[in-house]
């Protein structure tokens, strides 16, 4: 098995340029004694993410950002992987909302994939949101930890003022709202309290947590 390490440090980079994944980040590991800086703080450039897998493009850019920054760092690749169409849009997510990020479009896009091949029941519309977390060294060792959300899509979309990504088309299984509707405390649930972590990046962030933290930041 290779060497798995702990962050010794005060403080981690935050790999992504991603407001709304940096707003989750924060709300995730913001109680945790550990102070976290933006790749965009301190002026770190967007690597390009041309890996075709989430651990490859996780690893783009935590290693690009540890490198740059001489610190640990921790990035985030996620998706929305549907069934219907075979796992797409998957590592291909955000390329879907085009060069402007256009949610509303990589919505209907996903929509009109559906359409295309007959999805149109609950049970043909079944997805995951995927999460694949890497944490990165400057000398090149990185670490990665995964969570996932199953749900199924909904038409039209559906959202409060928080929304981010493809949130307002997905329900989430057990659940009757989007991800859209809900509080940052309804999507992702608690990494330590019932009912436990409930999003893609709550769940894999618990493994982050466990995996690599020092024992005492923990609550
Ligand atoms: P990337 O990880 O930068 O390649 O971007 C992944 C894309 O997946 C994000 O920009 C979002 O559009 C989408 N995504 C990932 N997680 C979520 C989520 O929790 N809600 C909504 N969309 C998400």
């Amino acid at each position: 098995m290779t060497e798995q390490r702990r962050i010794d440090g005060k403080r981690l980079i935050i790999a992504s340029h991603n407001k709304g994944k940096i707003r989750e980040m924060h709300f995730l590991l913001g109680g945790l004694a550990i102070e976290l800086v933006t790749a965009g703080e301190l002026g770190l450039p967007e690597p390009v993410e041309d890996g075709t897998t989430f651990v490859e493009n996780a690893r783009i850019k935590a290693l690009a950002a540890a490198r740059a920054s001489g610190e640990v760092a921790l990035s985030d690749d996620s998706g929305l992987c549907v069934d219907a169409l075979d796992g797409r849009p998957g590592v291909y997510t955000a390329d879907w909302a085009g060069p402007n990020r256009d949610w509303s479009m990589a919505m209907r896009l996903v929509e009109e994939e559906l359409f295309k091949v007959g999805a149109s029941k609950p049970e043909q519309r079944q997805a995951r949101f995927v999460s694949l977390l890497c944490l990165a060294w400057p000398d090149g060792h990185t670490q990665e930890y995964l969570g996932e959300r199953q749900g199924t899509l909904v038409w039209p979309p559906r959202s409060g003022p928080i929304a981010y990504g493809y949130d307002p088309v997905f329900v989430p299984d057990g659940e009757d709202r989007t991800f859209g509707e809900m509080t940052a405390e309804e999507k992702h649930g608690s990494i330590w309290q019932a009912p436990g972590p409930l999003s893609h990046r709550a769940r894999s962030v618990k493994a982050l947590v466990e995996g690599a933290f020092p024992v005492g930041i923990r609550p």
